[in-house]
């Protein structure tokens, strides 16, 4: 499949509506992560390669009849007009003009500014669940549009699965297949990393400048290699969160101590992930590294593509 590029199209009532519907949001981890160059923009050019995993928020989306949109998240306590899953269900009634409103309830688990992309991905649950809700299906490229202006990685989570984004991330080139069946865990200490201080603490002599290393990951990726892939994952964002956050060394290398095949920060932190051979290495070693770490420690596993963005109900 090629890059998904934004275009415009009318929507078109296709399914049957419903009153409410659940859905779980997955996280990601960033297997790779090249920053090309700054752009003039603020944003940096980047090579990177998602991958869903199964760390789920959940989300109950309600039809209301009133033209309001309304976010119930006992875990959110900042300004309902900054959190993406609410901005999200505003760019889908200016986009499609859609009649009355939505109460959208939100069960947070993945951490907020962890660099596993929850904040994104509630965003893209809530794009694709009001299609559903309305039953109408947008072009793909409309969604993509919508995505894309909420913010960099929300694009990925309208697909899911593995893919390779490009651009500020938002250009997405799903890869098809299923990948390794690793086991993944995944560490969060407990404070969040904002990414606009991370990209900003990037020394641009020491930028990949190539998508090399990011070719040879997706390849190991596609012949489903779990030792290949944990040998080559990286992330050129993690010099500044590692300098920053010198616990996250220690952790990383309790990480790697534990069995795994390779372990990194994701995205621009906090959080850091370490793959393992299968789901049931990941799960021993979450027992062992739960006693050890400060922070929280999920084990997960790689989300195929066919089961991204799961309705649990509708
Ligand atoms: O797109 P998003 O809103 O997630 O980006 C948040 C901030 O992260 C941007 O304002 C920018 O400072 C930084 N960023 C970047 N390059 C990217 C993605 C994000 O510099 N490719």
């Amino acid at each position: 499949m090629g890059p998904v590029a934004p275009r415009r199209r009318e929507s078109v009532m296709v399914l049957s509506p419903r009153e409410e519907i659940l859905i779980r949001a997955p996280a990601k981890v960033n297997l790779g992560l090249s920053v090309l160059r700054r752009r003039r923009d603020g944003y940096h050019e980047i090579a990177t390669l998602f991958q869903a995993v199964s760390l789920y928020d959940s989300l109950a989306l309600r039809r209301l009849r009133k033209k309001a949109v309304r976010l119930v998240c006992p875990d959110f306590h900042g300004r309902e007009k900054e959190n993406l899953a609410y901005r999200a269900a505003e760019a889908f009634y200016a986009g499609t003009g859609m009649p009355g409103g939505m109460e959208i309830g939100l069960q947070k688990r993945i951490p907020a500014g962890g660099g596993l992309g929850g904040g994104s991905s509630d965003a893209a649950a809530v794009l694709l669940g009001a299609c559903r809700l309305y039953g109408v299906r947008p072009a793909a490229m409309q969604i993509h549009e919508w995505a894309a202006a909420l913010g960099s990685d929300v694009p990925f989570f309208t697909v899911g699965g593995a893919a390779v984004g490009t651009g500020r991330g938002e250009v997405i080139e799903p890869l098809a297949g299923e990948g390794p069946p690793c086991g993944v865990l995944i560490y969060a200490p407990g404070y969040e990393s904002p990414t606009p201080e991370v990209y900003g603490a990037l020394d641009p002599s020491r930028l990949t400048r190539s998508g090399r290393r990011l070719t040879m990951l997706a390849s190991c990726w596609k012949k489903g290699d779990p030792e290949g892939l944990g040998r080559n994952v990286f992330n050129d964002l993690e010099g500044p969160v590692l300098a920053r956050h010198p616990d996250l060394r220690e952790a990383k290398l309790a990480m790697k101590a534990s069995g795994a095949l390779g372990a990194l920060v994701s995205g621009s932190g906090s959080s850091l992930f370490a793959l393992y051979r299968d789901p049931g290495k990941a799960a021993e070693a979450a027992r062992r590294l739960r006693q050890d770490l400060p922070g929280k420690v999920w084990a997960a596993r790689f989300i195929p593509r066919r089961h991204h963005w799961g309705v649990v109900k509708r």
